[in-house]
């Protein structure tokens, strides 16, 4: 018995961008954006908001509509639980997920999200399985919690707005998108056999991205002055220094946008990613010769084959997706997920590994039998 994924779904905006049209923007070309990552083209979204790009991955998942991967149609009504992994929602408050659940008509779900930057939907489903597996438990206290059958978790993206379209080093990586998944708790299915999710303090801030909250505030140390307002935040400075954005400031630059030390976040990544997927496996009590294939986060292909390297499985035990998609933050792994559903490489019974790392530092793992 356990939380079995019965749905998955993907979408991407329309604008499709080439890498060779980077060239208008930065100094860049094809063959450097393809031979150093395995990009050749990203989606961008023009008119798409998250909310757009996670329903309808959610609907695929949720068999209400073509495409993608789903055992069966689920109810609205059905859901208990909605998370979304995002780092860039649509508006602070209501939640990505509360969006989704409203204009998916889930009436009877409690939704919330998640920020674990491009980790988030490993930690999503995560929470969402951990909640699932206590409310089907005898453990004490179970009685007394919401009832979690089943539940929705999606990562949606619009990173492209927090992108530095000037930044060469960091603009051609990035795509947006969204991606779903449905678990379902299953007496006679194993489902979710472990996780491994893991933090570590991102100590010289090689990923970061302040979208600071700087509306005007009418109060300085003594109560109401006008004259505050207009002098702006004095707290800012500070985060600025803490997170590393000091230099982006001094340079200019819209304080907004990501930062990324490329060599530093590869060589965690790289780490991170196969430490994730070792543990997550040995928790399991399976060793990788039992698991099928591996779904991991499309940050860049040569992270991948160097993880392939590092746990000896040559690369078409990896799904590939990144090449028209670029990293799309928690939207990543989903959408593979869902092209690996699709392109036929998961059958029931298969024990899978979705991996994924992200800014803060994030990583993790989770190992499912379809
Ligand atoms: N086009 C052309 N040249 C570029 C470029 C671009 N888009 N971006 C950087 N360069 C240049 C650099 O300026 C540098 O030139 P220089 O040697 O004259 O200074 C050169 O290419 C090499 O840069 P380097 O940073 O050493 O390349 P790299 O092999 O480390 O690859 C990344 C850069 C960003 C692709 C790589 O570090 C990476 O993938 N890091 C992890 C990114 C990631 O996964 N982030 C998300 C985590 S969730």
């Amino acid at each position: 018995m356990g939380s079995t994924i019965i749905g998955c779904g993907k979408s991407l905006p329309a604008l499709e961008v080439e890498n060779d049209e980077l060239k208008a923007l930065v100094d860049t070309n094809d063959e450097w954006i393809t031979t150093r990552t395995g990009i050749k083209s990203r989606r961008i979204a023009v008119d798409e908001t998250n909310a757009d790009l996670g329903e309808e991955a959610a609907r695929q998942a949720l068999g209400w509509t073509e495409g993608g991967y789903a055992e069966r149609r689920i109810e609205a009504g059905e859901i208990d639980l909605v998370i979304c992994a995002t780092v860039t929602p649509d508006v602070v408050v209501p939640s990505a997920a509360g969006l989704l659940r409203r204009r998916l008509g889930l009436d009877n779900a409690i939704a919330f999200d998640v920020n674990a930057a491009c980790s988030g939907f490993i930690y999503g489903l995560t929470v969402a399985e951990t909640m699932i597996a206590a409310s089907a438990s005898n453990v004490a206290g179970a009685a007394g919690r919401n009832p979690i059958k089943r539940a929705l978790v999606v990562g949606a993206e619009r990173l492209t707005r927090l992108t530095n379209w000037s930044d060469r080093n960091t603009c051609v990586l990035f795509g947006d998108g969204a991606g779903a998944a449905v678990l379902e708790w299953n007496e006679e299915r194993a489902g979710i056999l472990s996780s491994f999710i893991v933090n570590e303090d991102d100590i010289t801030n090689a990923l970061t991205c302040a979208n600071a909250f700087d509306a005007p505030q009418p109060f300085d140390k003594d109560g109401i002055s006008l004259e505050a307002a207009a002098a702006g935040d004095p707290a800012l400075p500070r985060t600025d220094e803490e997170i590393g954005t000091h230099a982006l400031v001094e340079a200019g630059r819209p304080r907004q946008v990501l930062y990324m030390d490329g060599p530093k976040v590869f060589k965690f990544a790289a780490e991170a990613m196969t430490t994730a997927v070792r543990q997550a496996v040995e928790r399991a009590g399976i060793t990788l010769d039992d698991v099928a294939c591996i779904v991991p986060h499309q940050a860049n292909e040569r992270i991948i084959k160097y993880a392939a390297k590092k746990l000896g499985r040559p690369m078409d035990f990896f799904q590939l997706s990144i090449a028209h998609t670029g990293n799309s933050s928690a939207a990543s792994v989903p959408m593979a997920l869902a092209d690996a559903y699709e392109q036929g490489r998961i059958q029931r019974g298969d024990k899978v590994i979705v991996v994924a790392f992200g800014g803060g530092f994030t990583s993790g793992a989770v190992v499912f039998e379809a």
